[in-house]
C-alpha cells in the first residue's frame, strides 16, 4: 500500500490502513475502497487547493444554451439537450466493441480536442480515423493512462475524450487500473479538471456482462451525464440513450448506423428498423414503440415450435422475460391456444430493447401468427398493452404512433380503439 492512501469503507465510513473483505465497522462486504489521504495530501501540496472558481452574481452567470458545443450530429447533440456543455462532464457507457471510440472521433473531428488513449496506441487511432475518412487536423492524440500525466498536458483543448476509464490510474493508490478506487479517484481528477477549467471532458466506461458500467455506481453520480450506446454487435443499428443528464431531459434517443466508414447518424429511424422485413412470413408483426420522444416502428418476430422439453423453452431478444412468459400464459388461458408444449422464441428487429409494454399486442399477435401458420396483413401495426384478462389496454402517445404507422403506409392500426380484447385479434389471424 502507498502511504498516502487508505481504505475507507463506503458504507459506514470506516477507515483501515489495510483493505478487509468485510468491513470491521459496519460488518458489511466489499465496501472498503482505497482512497487518497486528502488531508496529507493537501499539506504535502501547502494547504488546501485554490481553484478559479469564484461566486458569481446570478444574473452574470452566462446562460449554457449559447455556450454548446454542437458535435456534428444532431442525434448526439439533441440527446445531450442541445449540444455539449463547457466544463461538463459526460460518461458514454457501453460494451465493447459498440463504437465508443468511433462516436467520439467523429466528434472530436468536427470540435477538435484531445484524444486521450489508455487502450489503443496513436497508430491504431490513425488507422481507425483513416478507415473514417478523418484527416485529424484538429485531433490531439495522447497514448497515456497515469491521470497526472494526461491533466498536466490538456492545454486550451476544446474537447477531452478520455477512452476508456478503467485504464486510467494515479500512482497515489496502489489499486490496478480498473478498481473502484482508482476509477473514482480518476474521475474526481477529471470533473475537478473540467469544471475549474470550462473544458468538457467526455469519459468511454466499458460495461461489465451484467450490463451495469463497470466500476462503482458513484461515477455515475459524479458526472453531470450518463450515456448509453447499445445494439447488437453483429446488426448496424446502434441507439444512444441517456441514462441521467443535467443539461436536459433524459428521454431522447438518438439513432445511428455502424457503416464500414463510421458512424452514420439516421434521422428516419422506423426505416432502417424496417429495412430487412420479409412480408407475408407467419410470426411478424410490426408494431410502434415510443423511443424518446419519437415513434418508432419495429418488427416483432416470433417462433412457436413444438417442444422436446418437458418445460417448453420460452426465449426473448428484446423483450423482457417475464412479460413473454406473462403474455404466453395469457394466450393459453383466454384463447385456448395450446403452448404448453411448444417453444416461443420472440425477437426484436434491429437488436432493440424494448421497455415499455405497448408492444404487448404485437408480440402476442406475432406468437398466435407463428402457432397458427398464417401471416398478418403486413399492412398492420399494432400497439397496445395486454392484460391478464385478455383485455387490450390504452397506452401514451396513441395519436403520435397512429400518426408515423400512417406515416410509413401502415393502413390498418390495431390499438385498444379497433380491438377490446385478443379475441377480436384472433379472428384476424385465422
Ligand atoms: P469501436 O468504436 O472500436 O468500439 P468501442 O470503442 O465501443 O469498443 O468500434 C468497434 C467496432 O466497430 C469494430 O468491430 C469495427 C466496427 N467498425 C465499423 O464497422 N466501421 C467503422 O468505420 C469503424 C471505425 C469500426
Ligand atoms: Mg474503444
Amino acid at each position: 500500500m502507498k502511504s498516502r492512501s487508505s481504505f475507507v469503507c463506503q458504507q459506514c465510513g470506516y477507515e483501515a490502513a489495510q483493505w478487509y473483505g468485510k468491513c470491521p465497522g459496519c460488518g458489511e462486504w466489499n465496501t472498503m475502497v482505497e482512497t487518497v489521504k486528502e488531508d496529507r495530501r493537501q499539506k504535502a501540496e501547502g494547504g488546501r487547493q485554490i481553484t478559479q472558481v469564484k461566486p458569481l452574481k446570478l444574473s452574470d452567470v452566462k446562460h449554457i444554451e449559447k455556450n454548446r458545443l454542437k458535435s456534428g450530429f444532431s442525434e448526439f447533440d439533441r440527446v445531450v439537450g442541445g449540444g455539449i456543455v463547457p466544463g461538463s462532464v459526460t460518461l458514454l457507457a457501453g460494451d465493447p466493441g459498440i463504437g465508443k471510440s468511433t462516436l467520439l472521433l467523429h466528434i472530436l473531428s468536427r470540435i477538435g480536442g484531445l484524444y486521450v488513449s489508455g487502450e489503443e496506441s496513436a497508430e491504431q487511432i490513425k488507422l481507425r480515423a483513416k478507415r473514417m475518412g478523418v484527416g485529424g487536423e484538429n485531433i490531439s492524440v495522447y497514448a497515456e493512462t497515469i491521470v497526472e500525466n494526461i491533466i498536466s498536458v490538456i492545454n486550451a483543448d476544446k474537447l477531452v475524450v478520455i477512452d476508456s476509464i478503467q485504464t486510467i490510474s494515479s500512482d497515489e493508490l496502489s489499486g490496478m487500473a480498473g478498481s473502484v478506487g482508482q476509477i473514482r479517484y480518476a474521475a474526481e481528477q477529471f470533473v475537478r479538471f473540467a469544471k475549474t477549467t470550462g473544458i468538457p471532458v467526455i469519459i468511454i466506461g466499458h460495461v461489465t456482462k451484467e450490463g451495469e458500467i463497470a466500476g462503482p455506481k458513484i461515477l455515475e453520480h459524479m458526472v453531470d451525464t450518463v450515456l448509453y450506446l447499445e445494439g447488437e454487435r453483429y446488426q448496424d443499428a446502434r441507439i444512444l440513450r441517456t441514462l441521467k443528464n443535467r443539461f436536459g431531459a433524459v428521454e431522447e434517443v438518438g439513432i445511428f448506423e455502424m457503416r464500414e466508414n463510421g458512424l452514420l447518424e439516421i434521422a428516419n429511424p422506423s426505416e432502417i428498423f424496417l429495412k430487412d422485413r420479409v412480408k407475408n412470413v407467419p410470426g411478424s408483426v410490426v408494431t410502434v414503440i415510443m423511443e424518446g420522444s419519437r415513434p418508432l416502428l419495429i418488427e416483432i418476430q416470433a417462433l412457436a415450435v413444438p417442444s422436446q422439453l418437458a418445460i417448453p423453452r420460452r426465449v426473448g431478444n428484446g423483450v423482457d422475460y417475464s412479460r413473454l412468459q406473462l403474455l404466453t400464459a395469457v394466450l393459453q388461458k383466454r384463447l385456448g391456444v395450446p403452448l404448453g408444449t411448444f417453444d416461443i422464441f420472440v425477437n426484436v428487429s434491429g437488436g432493440l430493447k424494448i421497455a415499455e409494454p405497448a408492444a404487448d399486442l404485437a408480440v402476442c399477435m406475432a406468437i398466435l401468427s407463428s402457432f397458427k401458420n398464417k401471416p398478418v396483413d403486413p399492412k398492420t401495426a399494432a400497439f397496445g398493452e395486454v392484460g391478464l384478462l385478455g383485455e387490450i389496454r390504452g397506452v401514451g402517445y396513441e395519436e403520435m404512433r397512429i400518426k408515423e404507422a400512417k406515416r410509413l403506409g401502415f393502413t390498418l392500426q390495431l390499438t385498444s380503439k379497433t380491438a377490446r380484447s385478443l379475441r377480436d385479434i384472433q379472428k384476424l389471424i385465422e
